[in-house]
């Protein structure tokens, strides 16, 4: 695992209940999530957003959950299960660099991605494969974390989004976290 992959602790106190003050998920996801939609998390580590996921998509809905480390998912699915979501929610690891997430072409509505990318290995192919997986009029909420992520690394961020064809909707307020709407244009 490369040395910045946040470790299982941490992921455990990612969890911690007090978080919700700051980053309450129910406040944050529900203006983009609607019953019936997909959504992919990539990186949820053990799932402080993904449960408000899956209640928000319902039962018609999907939720995609992508992460490189086993412990994380494990508990993820656990934590669905007995919330009695596992049933709208998909379990997935990355192989190699990639998210291979071919299947998903222009399947998705939304995707939240919360203080990940600052972790992965090749930030551009994941941006093109993001793009690629979300529908037209799709978006993404990109959040990193202010403490970890300097300004110059969320701009740089930003511009490989917009390379590979998403464009900054709008700002969106997260404590502690450079924040943006990103949506794939209507073609
Ligand atoms: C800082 S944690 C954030 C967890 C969650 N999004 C949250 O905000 O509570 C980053 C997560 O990204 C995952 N991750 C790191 N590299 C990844 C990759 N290449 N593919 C998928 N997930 C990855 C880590 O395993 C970890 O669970």
């Amino acid at each position: 695992m490369p040395h910045d992959t946040c470790p299982p602790w941490v992921g455990r106190l990612l969890l911690c209940p007090l978080r919700r003050w700051r980053q309450d998920p129910h406040k944050l996801l529900s203006p983009f999530v609607q019953p019936g939609m997909t959504v992919l998390e990539p990186g949820p580590g053990m799932g402080f957003f993904t449960l408000e996921l899956a209640r928000l998509v319902g039962a018609t809905g999907h939720v995609i959950a992508l992460d490189v480390q086993p412990e994380m998912l494990e508990v993820l699915g656990r934590r669905a299960g007995k919330a009695g979501l596992a049933d709208r929610l998909a379990l997935r690891a990355p192989v190699g660099t990639s998210m291979a997430v071919g299947d998903l072409s222009n399947s998705v509505d939304f995707i939240l991605t919360m203080a990940v990318v600052h972790e992965l290995p090749d930030s551009a192919l994941f941006f093109r494969e993001a793009a690629a997986c979300l529908k037209s009029g799709g978006t993404m909420l990109l959040a990193e974390p202010r403490g970890h992520v300097k300004l110059a690394a969320w701009t740089k961020a930003l511009s490989l989004a917009t390379d590979a064809g998403l464009q900054v909707a709008r700002q969106i307020p997260v404590a502690s976290s450079h924040a943006v709407l990103l949506i794939k244009s209507v073609r």
